[in-house]
């Protein structure tokens, strides 16, 4: 019996090194390890044995089942490692690795991304509405009459059923103040805008505009002063200078436009318009309080300030950008600069 095994284990190494390919290895494990295998057979018939012979021939067994497997474990380690060999044929593994073009954030999102950091950190919560708008969120709850030139059809997209593609994201504003559940409200929204114009270096039928709303007990044009300096600061750096012109808007009162004084090298200063703002007009907190059938924004109670810019704008100032065009050609000589 002892014999037996010694054969076993004598012909298993023998073949087991000349084992051509992963099938025929297979059928090797099968043949001497498996269920019905010659070793397998063999260790049933040690029940044949003298009890004080069984121990002996246990101990070979395991040997010899040991020693199939890890002959089966090298010719399987040396038929992968041929078959690597022959797949790295003709390859030289010392070239340099290709260059992996790592993606980099849209110039525009980059700045809209650093504008949203700064406002959150001063307080300010993201809201969102849709692009396509009903006119009384968009101008009427706005206080803007039906003859405003906003609302002509040579400035604005409207569709058959009436809804027209957001002028501005103004219409956040009253989205945000419908479903209020109190005060203070405190809101971001950034988004995109349409308008009927004709595309040159600084119009585009489409452009970012973040939008911004304050309303509480007390907000004062002092709140709105502080808050957008800070603002400004931040992102055109420390120093900067911004002045608040008058200006109308139909849905605040009083109503500015926010110019920043631009240093660039090279050029003499200039004041470049940025932003609008204005303290919410009474009107607008008129209609949110008509249309939600309650007093949380009732004229009388509070007051708000709201701001709107153009992010496109932002961008191209930060970055001295000439032409608006080129934030949408997705030229990559030109995103590459913005890594
Ligand atoms: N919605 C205005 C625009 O698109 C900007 C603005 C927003 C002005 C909020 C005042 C307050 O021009």
């Amino acid at each position: 019996m002892l014999e037996d095994l010694d054969q076993i284990h004598r012909s298993a190494l023998a073949e087991a090194t000349s084992i051509p390919d992963e099938t025929a290895l297979e059928e090797f494990r099968v043949r001497y390890l498996g269920k019905k295998g010659s070793l397998t057979a063999a260790a049933a018939r040690m029940k044949d044995l003298a009890p004080a012979d069984r121990p002996l021939f246990g101990q070979k067994l395991n040997e010899v089942r040991a020693a199939i497997t890890a002959a089966l474990e090298d010719r399987s380690s040396a038929l992968m490692a041929a078959k690597d060999a022959q797949a790295a044929q003709g390859i030289d593994p010392t070239l340099p690795a290709r260059p992996l073009h790592r993606g980099s954030l849209h110039p525009l999102s980059q700045v809209l991304d650093r504008a949203v950091d700064t406002l959150r950190r001063m307080g300010f919560a993201l809201a969102e509405g849709p692009e396509v708008e009903t006119e009384w969120h968009c101008f009427d709850a706005l206080n803007t009459p039906p003859d405003h030139p906003a609302r002509k059809e040579s400035d604005t997209y409207y569709f058959p059923n009436g809804k027209l593609l957001r002028t501005h994201t103004s219409s956040v504003q009253i989205r945000t103040m419908e479903s209020a559940s109190s005060v203070p409200v405190r809101i971001i929204a950034p988004g995109t805008a349409f308008r009927r114009d004709e595309i040159d270096e600084t119009h585009s039928i489409s452009f970012t505009q973040l939008e911004g709303l304050y309303v509480d007990r007390d907000v004062s044009l002092a709140d709105l002063k502080g808050t957008l300096e800070a603002f400004f600061q931040v992102i055109f750096g420390a120093g900067t200078e911004i002045r608040f012109r008058p200006h109308f808007f139909p849905f605040t009162e009083p109503s500015f436009e926010i110019d920043v004084k631009l240093r660039t090298v090279g050029r003499a200063e200039r004041w470049v318009e940025i932003a609008g703002c204005g303290l919410v007009d009474p009107a607008v907190f008129a209609a949110v309080t008509k249309c939600r059938k309650d007093d949380l924004f009732h004229p009388d109670l509070v007051t708000g300030f709201a701001f709107g810019m153009g992010v496109d704008r932002l961008a191209m100032i930060q970055y001295g950008i000439p032409d608006l065009r080129l934030f949408n050609e997705n030229d990559v000589r030109f995103l590459r600069q913005f890594v």
